[in-house]
């Protein structure tokens, strides 16, 4: 190591080197959620140590309870990227309807969607969790508020997706089409410094990871995978493992960096799952275009995730993401191609 520690700030300056039409805004943007993440790091690090954890007593659109942590990183994300003049509208996953650009602040071209935090279900067990963030280009014309058009797009017109996670250190992994790019926050300065410079994702991984309790409310191709998984003994001769944290910023990263694949395929144990329970727009599509970046794989079981066009802000869709050669496995016992 040469001594000198390549920041998040200076290689976003390098990539917006590689976009020619991009202007500082870019720059600018990346640098407000760095921001953000920071914040949401600091808080979570000490949520127990303050008034942070726990349930906020509302629900969100998709009738699930809020977490304190989950408010407050929504609101850090909204406060950090509205003021800069960056952006012309904002969709999180805590909030029902679109997010308007606050008429007191200059509007920008480009859009973001987000989930402010991942995995909360796991807050107070203090397990990693994250924050998953996805960038376009607005569509509508400029000089107004940016509108649902703009956010509904599908996932390969993304210029940066990106997440970070809070785990045993705060990371954040970013793309914007040049690669996969991982930071790790070194506290005594608050930068984040390059540690995994250009990812490459395993082709083929060792672990499944998949919560198995919906194993009975699955279509017959999806547990005819998993009762393959559980037997496959590849080349090498050592079978493959089962990992599931419950946060979907933990579990992909993980197999990001070790090779592997995840599901959340559709389940009919209620209605409201008939697509699964990860969100297209600001789970599955910036996921999707990292795992892409790394020589992944992504789809909802049938096709690629980032040639779907959303339909709504938060709209469900099945995800089967990680290492090329699993993902492919795995869609041909969902599409029914193989039984064993
Ligand atoms: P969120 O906390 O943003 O609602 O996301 C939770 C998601 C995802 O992180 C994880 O993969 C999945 O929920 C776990 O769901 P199950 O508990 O049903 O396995
Ligand atoms: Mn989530
Ligand atoms: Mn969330």
């Amino acid at each position: 190591m040469s001594g000198f520690a390549i920041t998040l700030d200076r290689h976003i300056v390098d990539q917006e080197r590689n976009h020619p039409e991009a202007t500082g805004a870019f720059t600018s943007l990346l640098t407000d959620i760095s921001l953000a993440a920071k914040i949401i790091s600091y808080n979570v690090n000490k949520a127990g140590l303050i008034n942070i954890v726990g349930k906020a007593g509302t629900t969100n659109i998709h009738g699930e309870s809020q977490q304190k942590l989950d408010l407050f990183s929504d609101e850090i994300m909204i406060k950090a990227l509205v003021h800069g003049g960056n952006l012309c509208v904002l969709a999180s996953e805590e909030n029902p309807d679109i997010i308007p650009v606050p008429q007191k602040y200059p509007l920008g071209k480009y859009v973001c969607c987000f989930d402010p935090l991942d995995g909360s279900s796991n807050i107070e067990a203090n397990v990693s969790i994250g924050t998953i963030f996805s960038i376009y280009t607005r569509i509508t014309p400029a000089g107004h508020p940016g509108t649902e058009e703009d956010l509904l797009q599908p996932g390969y017109k993304q210029i940066c997706a990106g997440y970070v996670i809070y785990g045993s250190s705060t990371m954040m992994v970013y793309t914007t089409g040049s690669g996969v790019y991982g930071f790790t926050l070194d506290p005594t300065f608050g930068a984040f410094v390059l540690s995994h410079d250009n990812i490459k994702t395993p082709k083929k991984g060792k672990i499944y990871s998949v919560n198995e309790s919906y194993f009975d409310y699955w279509d017959e191709g999806m547990k005819n995978y998993v009762r393959w998984a559980k037997k496959a003994v590849p080349e090498d001769g050592r079978p493959l493992s089962s990992r599931y944290i419950g946060s979907l910023v933990a579990d992909f990263h993980r197999n990001l960096l070790y090779g592997g694949i995840f599901l959340y395929p559709a389940d009919n144990k209620s209605p409201n799952r008939k697509k699964g329970k990860l969100r297209l727009l600001y789970e599955a599509n910036p996921m999707a275009f990292i795992v892409e970046q790394a020589g992944g794989r992504a789809s909802d079981g049938q096709k690629r995730i980032l040639d779907i066009k959303p339909l709504e802000l938060h709209q469900r869709i099945p995800l089967i993401i990680g290492s090329e050669d699993d993902v492919k496995i795995a869609e041909q016992f969902i599409q029914g191609k193989r039984t064993e």
